[in-house]
């Protein structure tokens, strides 16, 4: 399978894509994309499932083709799905993306979710190298953060009230059981607070859905016992349903809250 990068009108690979562009019809018009970044990694997985569960389409950022054939092979298909690439790690990739759907190359998006994590390992802090502690800032907090900062100007500009930004992180960052991943969600929880206030009054719901136990992949996921990211999806589709959820953390605790939001104002 190619990494397609697609401009309107072109030959497109994907059934609803090239519904998506090849006319200004009405469901066209209706149909949203979710710009997904992280979208190979497990939690990712999870939101490209919600995503399409919730007929809407997905452009996932990739690093490579074989990331791009993993995520085909996670969700069983790539209809729906757009890939670009990109290397998300430095501070112009999804500025390239944003620019390549600016010029028309890429599809609008009127959702973004990422969720670019590093390194689920126990290194006591002592014997962090600088490299690994540098490497780990620089994929699981900058790499966020440059998401955010360089797709959320974008969807003011488009001034869709239906928009969303939602980040994933994790409970590690309050138990430090595993210093690495811990240190890494500790920042991102200011970042997700600041986007939560700075988005309060905007066409965009800022939501951080903060996930206290472990979700794999769904064959992983059964061969080490935990949650399936294509259960873990229901999250974040409750949140794309319900304009109620805004600047707020959704706690998901335990199983229970695969049903239910359970959601509070950051602020
Ligand atoms: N999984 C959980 O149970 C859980 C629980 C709580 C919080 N979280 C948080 O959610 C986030 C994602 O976790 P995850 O389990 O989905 O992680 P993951 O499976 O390791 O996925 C990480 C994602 O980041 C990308 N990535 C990693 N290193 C990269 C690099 N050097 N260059 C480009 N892309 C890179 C991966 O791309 P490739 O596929 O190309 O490697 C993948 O898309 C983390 O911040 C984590 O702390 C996860």
């Amino acid at each position: 399978m190619d990494i397609t990068k697609q401009s309107k009108g072109m030959n497109i690979k994907s059934t609803r894509q090239s519904f998506h562009f090849s006319s200004m019809s009405f469901k066209a018009a209706i149909m949203e994309t979710v710009l997904i970044i992280g979208a190979t990694g497990n939690i990712g997985v999870s939101a490209v499932t919600a995503a399409l569960r919730s007929k809407r389409n997905v452009l996932a950022v990739v690093r490579n083709q074989s990331s791009a054939d993993k995520l085909v092979r996670y969700i069983g298909s790539s209809n729906g799905i757009t890939f670009a690439e990109a290397n998300v790690l430095s501070d112009s990739g999804v500025k390239g993306i944003v620019d390549q759907v600016r010029e028309g190359k890429l599809p609008d998006f009127q959702h973004v979710f990422s969720s670019v994590g590093g390194e689920y390992t126990t290194t006591p802090l002592p014997e962090i190298t600088t490299a690994q502690l540098r490497r780990n800032f620089n994929i699981s907090f900058e790499a966020n953060f440059f998401a955010y900062r360089d797709t959320i100007g974008y969807l003011l500009e488009q001034k869709n009230p239906a928009s969303t930004w939602t980040i994933c992180t994790g409970s590690q960052g309050e138990l430090a059981t595993h210093p690495v991943p811990a240190m890494t969600q500790g920042a991102l929880f200011p970042m997700a607070t600041a986007a939560a206030r700075e988005n309060e009054s905007t066409n965009v719901r800022f939501n951080e859905i903060y996930l206290g136990f472990r979700v794999e992949t769904d064959d992983l996921a059964v061969e080490h016992g935990v949650t399936k990211a294509s259960e873990f999806g229901n999250v974040y589709e409750m949140v794309l349903a319900n304009p109620e959820v805004r600047s707020s953390r959704i706690r998901v605790d335990d199983v229970d809250d695969l049903k239910k939001l359970k959601y509070q104002k950051k602020f």
